[in-house]
């Protein structure tokens, strides 16, 4: 909670900080960057910092903190600070670095808003940003703790034993401990950070969501080849499509993420878009290890059957559920799927979720791009589905969250 002198401070300043943080985060990151460019060097994605989305995120995180300072002194935003803290310790982000960000960003705050940064604005700042970096740096030695691992020591080296073409656009790796040391276990529905050397040789690392329950000796995740045009083409993604073959070695981080599965006996409602099914497939494959009895239906949409990642995979693992069922949406359905138009599990265009019926008191996951989730989550909301009930991952800086607060 905000001290009695920063709180006022804090209202009277947060429209004109809310009103300029997208150019206070914009010169914070060169600021940084130009300072300390080894951040660049194995921990931030410089996809996300090239168009801009990471700075958007986290303007949009420390705004929507103050605002809740302000509005609700009583909450803890927890699903923000989760979602960050499994972000930061995916990629080994230490207690220390606090000190840098909180150096950059107040320079970058006096930079933009000049004079009207008066000791006491810099004061009650300052105070807001630690706040949430103790939440956040406490949350994170939780999660250090509770795996047992340092930020140093959640990186493993694996070996690709399998290449498999899911799809024209889709990969799946399943790799190999190189070791004997046990395998940390992971929750359905958690990604790893996967760091790589680029060609440059600048090390980068990118988030894969696991898409088969753990056996204590492998990991798979199945990554999409992003194609640019007019941007460039994926840094990460191209150089695992063209140059990571059987027999290579991979860095990963330890299993993170906030998205899990819940262990309840309630039906439960996956609704994916395109990779957005890795997610969903990790879970399945969980339920299925587990003999779960669950009402499981997995919702999907994609541009074709062709396009559909993993489909033999979940369509298998729905089928060893005792009660699990495929409904899919393509937007140019082949004729093996306008057969199953007359079925009720195959439906043209758009996922439109009136066109099944849902079960009652479901937990629903969702995984696809932010509009795909827009547009799902507005509708289950509308047809009377508790936003509590309804998780969702985004595949990026989550520009989504500051909304939900
Ligand atoms: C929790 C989580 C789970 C994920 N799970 C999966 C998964 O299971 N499977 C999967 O395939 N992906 C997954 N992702 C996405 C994945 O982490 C990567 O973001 C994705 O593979 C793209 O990385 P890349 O390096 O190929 O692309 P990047 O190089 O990061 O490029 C990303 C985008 O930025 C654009 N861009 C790059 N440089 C510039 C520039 N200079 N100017 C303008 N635009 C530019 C590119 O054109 C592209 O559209 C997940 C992400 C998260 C956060
Ligand atoms: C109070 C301080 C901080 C806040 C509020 C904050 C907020 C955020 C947010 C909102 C995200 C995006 C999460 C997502 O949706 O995926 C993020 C990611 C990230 N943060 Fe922080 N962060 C803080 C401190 C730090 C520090 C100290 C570092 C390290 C120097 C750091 C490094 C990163 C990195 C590398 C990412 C991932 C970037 C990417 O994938 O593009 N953060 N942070």
């Amino acid at each position: 909670m905000l001290s009695d002198t920063s709180l006022p401070v804090i209202q009277a300043t947060l429209p004109v900080v809310g009103e300029h943080i997208e150019e206070i985060a914009k010169r914070f990151y060169k600021h940084m960057f130009e300072a300390q460019p080894d951040l660049l060097d194995g921990l931030f994605n410089r996809g996300n910092q090239a168009d801009g989305r990471q700075q958007q995120a986290l303007a949009g995180s420390i705004a929507a903190f103050a605002g809740m300072l302000v509005e609700k002194p009583d909450q803890v935003p927890d699903h923000l600070l989760s979602r960050v803290a499994h972000k930061h310790v995916s990629l080994g982000l230490s207690p220390d670095q606090y000190q840098i960000v909180h150096d950059h960003l107040m320079w970058a705050i006096v930079d933009v808003l000049g004079d009207a940064v008066t000791p006491e604005v810099a004061a009650a700042w300052d105070e807001v940003y630690w706040l949430m970096a103790n939440l956040l740096i406490n949350k994170e030695r939780g999660l250090y703790n509770a795996v047992h691992l340092s930020p140093e020591t959640i990186w493993r080296t694996w070996r690709v034993v399998q290449r498999i073409q899911e799809t024209a656009d889709v990969v799946s790796f399943v790799v190999e401990r190189t070791d004997e040391r046990d395998v940390k276990p992971s929750l359905p529905g958690q990604y790893v950070t996967l760091k790589m050397t680029m060609p440059d040789g600048v090390q980068q690392p990118r988030q894969y969501s696991l898409t088969k329950a753990d056996d204590g000796q492998h990991r798979q995740f199945a990554v999409k080849r992003v194609h640019g045009l007019p941007t460039p083409d994926g840094e990460m993604s191209t150089l695992l499509h063209n140059d990571v073959q059987v027999g290579d070695e991979v860095v990963l981080s330890a299993p993170f993420g906030d998205v899990v599965l819940e262990y309840t006996d309630r039906p439960l409602v996956m609704a994916s878009a395109g990779i957005g099914i890795t997610p969903m497939a990790g879970m399945l494959s969980h339920l299925v290890q587990s003999g779960s009895r669950r009402q499981v239906m997995l919702l999907h949409a994609d541009d074709s059957e062709a396009t559909f990642p993993l489909r033999a995979q979940v369509t298998e693992d729905l089928a060893k559920l005792a009660d699990g069922t495929l409904k899919t949406w393509f937007l140019t359905p082949a004729e093996a799927a306008e057969a199953g138009e007359a079925t009720g599990s195959v439906f043209s265009g758009f996922m439109d979720v009136s066109d099944v019926e849902l079960p009652d008191d479901a937990e629903y996951y969702l995984c696809g791009p932010l509009p795909f989730l827009k547009s799902v989550r507005s509708a289950l909301i509308a047809g009377g589905v508790p936003a509590k009930d309804i998780q969702y991952e985004v595949f990026g800086p989550d520009l989504w969250l500051a909304d939900f607060q």
